[in-house]
């Protein structure tokens, strides 16, 4: 029987068999995957597993924190946590082109994570958290099928030099599996069942150019919508949830004072696979709620605003 414990039991077999008494590396990022694989191999090999986990400075609020007491505090995993904010930070200076974005945030996570690997002696293995639809979709844009698929750095994109025989106990399992056994291995509900984030974080969710002060504000204003979509039942309803942070100024009152600040915008879905996806009709008083409490708690921020595009021909994200 198919049993997500059935799963379990045959994948540590495998890694077991596969790695012996060698030690396995993972790039642990805070996604269902990783989490699912680093929980996976904790498992099977304990101590011969390390993760390191790269802080680029562009995670959601309490991301970092949160990773850490799941993995290192309360399943005992070995973690290396690596603050790379500044080194992100100062690499997407000036850039505002979304696809060079990606490209820089790609291979400086490459450039971080290459480094610690070279720091932790005796290292046979590298683990990843690849999944079937993330192997389809790599065989696809190597034949020159999915010429619009965004970099990923989940498949084929560490360096050759590395030498590193890989593990990937996910390969044949879709999302909704590997979070069954996410749940099973003890992983906690809210980790497992977060809505998608993607690789290059909100380094896309900042429109144009990067700063830390956009960053600090967009994780604000994040943090309070998902709080709000949890508390009107609304967050399960919807496939993915965000804010956006618009690099321009507009102008607003403050009591007797005018304010002159950013924008914020707000985008939720509803989709089956990502490829197609409709805006989510929330409720008038949750926008409502999320709008003022933004506005009021953030000083930076002078407005809200609420995304009705569709994809098609929008994107879900907006770069
Ligand atoms: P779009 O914006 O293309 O997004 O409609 C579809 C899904 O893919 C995610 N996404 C990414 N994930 N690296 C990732 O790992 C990326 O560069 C990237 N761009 C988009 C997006 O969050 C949505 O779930």
């Amino acid at each position: 029987l198919w049993t997500p414990a059935k799963i379990i039991e045959d994948q540590v077999a495998r890694v077991r068999d596969q790695v012996g008494d060698r030690h396995v590396l993972l790039g642990l990022s805070g996604g269902v995957d990783s989490s699912v694989v680093a929980a996976l191999l904790h498992r099977a090999i304990g101590d011969q597993l390390t993760c390191v986990f790269v802080d680029n400075g562009l995670l959601r609020k309490n991301e970092g924190q949160q990773v850490m007491e799941t993995f290192a505090k309360h399943m005992g995993v070995k973690v290396i946590r690596v603050d790379a904010e500044a080194l992100f930070l100062d690499k997407l200076k000036g850039e505002a082109d979304p696809e060079a974005k990606r490209k820089i945030i790609g291979n400086t996570f490459i450039e971080v994570f290459d480094e610690e690997a070279s720091k932790i002696d005796g290292v046979d293995f590298l683990a990843q958290g690849t999944i079937y639809p993330d192997v389809i979709e790599s065989a696809a844009s190597k034949t020159g099928k999915a010429h619009v698929i965004k970099s990923h750095h989940n498949v084929g994109g560490l360096p050759e030099t590395m030498k590193l025989k890989l593990v990937e106990p996910l390969r044949e399992l879709f999302k909704d599996e590997v979070r069954k056994l996410g749940v099973e291995l003890g992983l906690p509900y809210d980790m497992v069942y977060r809505h998608p984030f993607p690789g290059p974080g909100l380094g896309v969710r900042i429109l144009g150019e990067v700063k830390k002060e956009y960053a600090d504000i967009l994780r604000e204003a994040d943090a309070i919508f998902i709080e709000e979509l949890h508390n009107a039942d609304w967050y399960h309803k919807t496939s993915q949830a965000f804010a956006v942070f618009l690099p321009v100024k507009s102008v607003g009152v403050v009591g007797d004072g005018r304010r002159y600040e950013w924008v914020i915008a707000l985008r939720a879905v509803e989709t089956i696979d990502f490829m197609t996806a409709r805006w989510a009709h929330l409720p008038y008083e949750l926008l409502e709620t999320v709008s003022n409490r933004i506005i009021n708690e953030i000083s930076g921020v002078s407005r809200v605003t609420y995304d009705v595009s569709s994809k098609p021909p929008a994107t879900i994200e907006w770069e």
